[in-house]
């Protein structure tokens, strides 16, 4: 298999092309490394997948049509595809809206063309977000849930990606499969997130803001389980029966619901120190709880999340030191 991965240079990006790269795939990675977050996080990441014999690195915009086009006309081995790339986070998308449209829907856009023009694609993954539920309170989330009512652009725009994805399975019968993250943690993980901005003030003797007064939760899932699945999806694409589209949409989450207080207390004892807590009322955008239905990905791919948070918080936290070099 020849895979291009955008968003390469990322948290899940990084991880997935590691996998592969294990497992002897060809790895062609694309990303722009935006500076939403420290780029030279980024770069690490992107000098570690270098010292793999099969990996190549292309830096460019996704949403750069002619730029893609060289890349794909230069790598016509690529038939599977795995689109991470893609402005992040809810809050960001209250300030920087405009950077969420060029990335999540006009290079959204972008790389299903590519993938269409190419003729050869066998599968097309990509990432969508449990945020696309907003204040949906039916728990677990499940993908039959109706999801038109989003509460901020950074959804919309995922969502806008599973409607655009749809329609390309089923004009053009390219296979596709949108996976809805839930809350990813670990290792090489991204700044912005709540375990490392945790992490990060603990141990700067700052106070770490704890939204709707510590009442949330979250299915928090560890990297190395998400990435199994993206792995176990991109070798199950849908199949074609000339009537349905070549079409699937999953949940990929821990299935677990976790007190965002008891994870922090995880934090604090993996690193040692108590945090001090600065409790702010819920952010606009943001939704109390999350917790996903994995029936239909433990179904058809066989994915297990096998890592509890008291052994990936651990994790994650032994990485953020060695980092930090603490
Ligand atoms: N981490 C999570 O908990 C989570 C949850 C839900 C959904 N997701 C989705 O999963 C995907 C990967 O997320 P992540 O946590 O690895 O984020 P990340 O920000 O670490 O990785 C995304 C990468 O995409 C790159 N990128 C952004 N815009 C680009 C563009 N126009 N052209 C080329 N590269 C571009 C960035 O430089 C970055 O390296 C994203 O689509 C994100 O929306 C993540």
């Amino acid at each position: 298999m020849s895979v291009l991965v955008t968003g390469a240079a990322g948290f899940i990006g990084y991880h997935t092309c590691q996998r592969l790269l294990e497992r002897g795939e060809t790895v062609v990675g694309v990303d722009n490394l935006t500076p939403y977050y420290d780029v030279s996080l980024k770069e690490l990441r992107l000098s570690r997948l270098a010292a793999h014999p099969n990996f190549t690195f292309n830096r460019a915009d996704i949403a750069d049509r002619a730029a893609m086009t060289v890349i794909a006309d230069a790598n016509p081995e690529v038939d599977s595809y795995v689109h991470l790339a893609a402005q992040a986070g809810v809050r960001h998308s209250l300030t920087a809206p405009h950077d969420y449209t060029h990335s999540n829907i006009e290079g959204h856009l972008v790389m299903l063309e590519l993938a269409r023009r190419s003729g050869r694609c066998r599968h097309f993954v990509y990432a969508s977000s449990s945020s696309v539920y907003g204040a949906n309170t039916k728990l677990p989330f499940s993908v039959d849930d109706r999801v038109d009512t989003p509460i901020s652009l950074y959804a919309a725009t995922k969502r806008a990606g599973e409607l655009m994805s749809h329609s390309y399975s089923h004009l053009f019968r390219v296979p596709t499969t949108g996976l809805r993250f839930f809350t990813v943690y670990g290792p090489w993980g991204r700044p912005d997130m709540a375990a490392y901005l945790f992490a990060q003030a603990i141990m700067a003797g700052e106070p770490i803001k704890v939204f709707n007064n510590g009442d949330m939760r979250r299915d928090f899932t560890y990297i190395d389980d998400i990435v199994s699945g993206v792995v176990g999806v991109l070798d199950n694409p849908p199949a074609d029966d000339g009537v349905s589209p070549p079409y699937h949409l999953y949940n990929i989450g821990n299935n677990r619901s976790e007190r965002l207080m008891d994870f922090i207390g995880l934090v604090e004892t993996s690193l040692g120190r108590k945090a001090i807590y600065q409790f702010e009322p819920m952010q606009p955008g943001d939704v109390k709880e999350t917790a996903a239905d994995i029936t239909a990905i433990q179904r058809d791919v066989g994915f297990a999340p096998t890592t509890p948070i008291s052994v990936g918080v651990p994790a994650f936290i032994d990485w953020f030191k060695s980092y930090h070099g603490l």
